[in-house]
């Protein structure tokens, strides 16, 4: 299962936007991406990159992601949990097509890396998948933003995760596959048990095929479009300040540098971006910390739903809907979403009356049935995320709340119902107005 199948259905169905305008790295491209979002849009030509096409926002819709793992978009949760939980194993193929063109002497600033904001630090490539490998863990695969420093090196974000935990333990070598199924690019944006690979994770996900690298032992998406084969090196450039989640500027850092030694793609190749802070960045990082929370608060209360919601960047604020048994529900819930998402900052339980998709359902939940001296947790001085500018951003100490704006058992419920019209659901209107 490739991109290029992916791309060919959404196109069948009027889901792909064609720009065929030559358009710049300079801006140009992001600003379309972030106009267009949550659109998937196909460059045909860009001005400093002739050699490739460039593909953005293709993960930025919930129903675009369940139907390219081939489910409902109410079982997109439950489908992760399970490929997290049950792994599976892709063909490992010879001659792959991502290996149809080898290029030994590369030049990354023939690549459209993107400026995509007037403070970035530099050209970025943001849709990256590192891949490594260590000899007793396995296969890793994550994103990190990389930002263009000359013709062969690259400055690389990485936080104190897994692809940090490989090179410490003496792993050299990445592979960099770009232009991916939306199978394999969910995957790669889980954070699960050290040893289990996202790459195993795919494919219970979908039919990924794998290759061996040409400079390594490392597999990569045999379809993918594009692989930079390269190695970590000791040393450390400045990286940023580019935009995140948030939507705020990152600072500068002194991270990594990846010298690329050679690259491999497919003729014609499609190059992919994710607009940062766009639907899509917030959608890939949210979506594997909900199925990981869905997990973790289903084993303590019956669980109906999980969002990361748009308005907390999809990471930073968690609505959970439950079945709730007992009045202690929420205050567990509330502590079972803190132990799955480090970063989570504010949790909101409801009842399943409520629709998570609805902020202004999840406010009038706040309204109607909250009353703080009851119903809130506070925990402050807890680690919680990098990304947000109101916390201490260096030691990652935050003040972490959770709201149980769920009924209270023992109320009057008829109190807390919503009051329906009757026939409000059902009344065509075109049958009154003419
Ligand atoms: C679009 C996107 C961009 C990301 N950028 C970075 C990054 O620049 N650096 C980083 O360390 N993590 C980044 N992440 C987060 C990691 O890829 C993600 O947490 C991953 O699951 C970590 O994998 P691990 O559990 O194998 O460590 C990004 C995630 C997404 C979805």
């Amino acid at each position: 299962m490739s991109l290029r199948d992916f791309l060919e259905v959404l196109d069948n169905e009027g889901l792909l936007v064609h720009v065929r305008r030559p358009v710049s790295t300079r801006y140009e491209a992001a600003a379309i991406m972030k106009k267009l979002d949550p659109k998937p849009v196909l460059f045909h030509e860009v001005r400093e990159a002739p050699d490739f096409k460039l593909l953005g926002n293709l993960c930025a819709d919930r129903r675009i992601l369940a139907r390219a793992l081939g489910v409902s978009e109410q079982n997109l949760l439950k489908r992760i949990v399970e490929a997290m939980k049950h792994p599976g194993k892709g063909e490992i193929v010879e001659d792959p097509p991502c290996q149809e063109v080898m290029i030994d002497d590369p030049d990354l600033r023939r690549l459209p890396f993107l400026v995509f904001g007037e403070r970035d630090g530099g050209p970025y490539m943001t849709a990256g998948i590192v891949i490594a490998r260590d000899p007793e863990l396995g296969h890793n695969a994550s994103y990190h933003r990389l930002m263009l420093l000359d013709e062969r090196r690259v400055a690389v974000r990485i936080l104190p995760r897994h692809l940090d935990e490989f090179i410490r333990r003496g792993v050299k070598r990445v592979a960099i596959a770009v232009g991916n199924h939306p199978a394999f690019m969910l995957s790669a944006a889980v954070t699960w048990r050290l040893g289990v690979s996202e790459l195993d994770i795919a494919a219970a996900l979908a039919p990924i095929r794998y290759a061996k690298a040409v400079t390594s032992d490392i597999l990569v998406p045999a379809d993918c479009e594009l692989v930079l084969e390269g190695r970590i090196t000791d040393e450390r450039a400045d990286e940023g300040p580019f935009i995140d989640i948030t939507g705020t500027y990152d600072i500068v850092r002194k991270e990594r540098v990846i010298e690329i030694d050679c690259i491999t793609m497919r003729r014609s190749p499609i190059f992919q971006q994710i607009l940062p802070a766009g639907s899509e960045h917030r959608n890939l990082m949210g979506m594997p910390r909900e199925a990981a929370i869905y997990a973790e608060a289903s084993k303590v209360c019956d669980v109906v739903d999980v969002r990361l919601t748009p308005g907390g960047c999809n990471w930073l604020h968690c609505a959970i809907s439950i079945r709730k048994r007992s009045d202690d529900d929420p205050k567990r819930v509330i502590e079972a979403a803190l132990r799955a998402h480090q970063s989570l900052k504010h949790v909101i339980v409801v009842d399943d009356d409520i629709d998570l998709s609805n902020p202004y359902d999840l406010e009038w939940a706040i309204a109607t049935r909250v009353q703080l001296d009851r119903d809130l947790v506070l925990r402050p001085n807890e680690l919680g995320s990098s990304l947000d500018p109101s916390a201490d951003q260096v030691t990652r100490r935050t003040c972490k709340a959770g709201l149980d704006a769920t009924i209270p058992l023992t109320a009057d419920r008829s109190k807390f119902i919503r009051a329906k019209i009757p026939g409000e659901d059902e009344v065509r209107i075109e049958d009154y107005v003419k």
